[in-house]
């Protein structure tokens, strides 16, 4: 059995993968990510982002944000759906002008009608809001946060809720699996959505990590459980754990494996930790080298399709 397979006898709804739309080409990728053994769950890298549906004012366009939906549909796979409120991959004519209150609010009601509704019935999960703290826990001054405040987050939630009823409803967020004060403040955020009463069903730990520093499989969990105390669900949404130093060395491919052992394992130990998702599976293809010069590698994958060390202590710990 490979790894979703596995997941799943283990109690896990999915094991999945991101897939850049640019991707549906190469035959020897996309059938690994259809093979449904390896992967439960996909989730489109880039193509449902804000910047890609609705480029201007009014103007909306699905056609790279249905590829993946349309390849996961083929399959039988679970979607998860990316991003709706978000400060990165956000055009201009959100971005670079002062909005009222009033404006703003129906800027983002607007997106997310026709963004949800285009894909209603068919996204597991959607990243509603993505990355509202910043790195000291303070808030990450985006036009939502600077123009409305947190209100920005439950307006986001209910919008999407009205336009899919039965979408569970995430805020997704990276480097909270360190548990320091960027946890604190998604924790917070998890409770501002609970006051105002937003239907919040979970949290996505990104999980973008580094070969050597990632947390041991005990305090990975004690974070994820600090969350499902609170009546949400967990998952690890974007899982890479990149090596900083290029080309790894044997023992680096090792720690690597422990690594994302001690990723996959601390899902396995927490009762509401519903899945974990690779940010995509082959070191062919993959945002690290290009976002963290000098880096890579950082999949279970190489580059030749061979399944690396990682790949191995995932499946043996699943
Ligand atoms: C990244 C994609 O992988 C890249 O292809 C793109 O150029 C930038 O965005 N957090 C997220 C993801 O929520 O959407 C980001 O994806 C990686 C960080």
């Amino acid at each position: 059995a490979q790894l979703n397979s596995l997941a799943r006898a283990a109690g896990l709804e999915y094991f999945g993968t991101a897939i850049g739309g640019g991707q549906t080409g190469d035959s020897q990728y996309m059938s690994i990510a259809s093979d449904t053994d390896e992967f439960g769950q996909l989730v489109p890298e880039n193509g449902q982002k804000w910047e890609s549906v609705q480029p201007n004012q009014g103007q909306f366009n699905y056609d790279s944000g249905d590829i993946v939906p349309n390849v996961a549909a083929r399959n039988g796979q679970i979607l998860r759906c990316h991003t709706l409120t978000w400060h990165s991959q956000l055009p201009r004519w959100v971005s670079s002008r002062s909005w009222s209150r009033e404006e703003l609010q129906s800027v983002i009601e607007v997106h997310i009608a026709n963004v949800v509704g285009h894909y209603k019935g068919k996204c597991y999960h959607w990243d509603v809001v993505n990355e509202a703290a910043e790195e000291d826990g303070g808030w990450r001054g985006s036009v939502f946060y600077n123009t409305l405040g947190t209100d920005f987050l439950p307006i986001s939630f209910n919008a999407a809720k009205a336009a899919d009823p039965d979408a569970g409803l995430w805020y997704n967020d990276y480097n909270l699996e360190y548990n320091q004060e960027k946890t604190e403040r998604a924790l917070e955020i998890v409770q501002i959505f609970q006051d105002a009463g937003a239907p919040i069903d979970g949290v996505g730990f990104q999980g973008h990590l580094i070969v050597g520093t990632t947390p041991t499989r005990d305090q990975l969990a004690d974070t994820l459980r600090r969350f499902t105390a609170l009546g949400v669900d967990v998952a690890y949404t974007e899982l890479d754990i990149r090596h900083a130093s290029m080309p790894p060395s044997d023992q680096a491919l090792a720690t690597q494996g422990d690594d994302y052992a001690n990723v996959v394992g601390s899902c396995l130990d927490v009762e509401d930790c519903v899945g974990v998702t690779v940010w995509g599976y082959t070191d062919k293809y993959s945002w690290v080298p290009g976002t963290f010069p000098g880096s890579g590698a950082a999949l279970l994958w190489d580059e030749n399709f061979n399944k690396k060390p990682a790949y191995t202590s995932v499946s043996s710990v699943l």
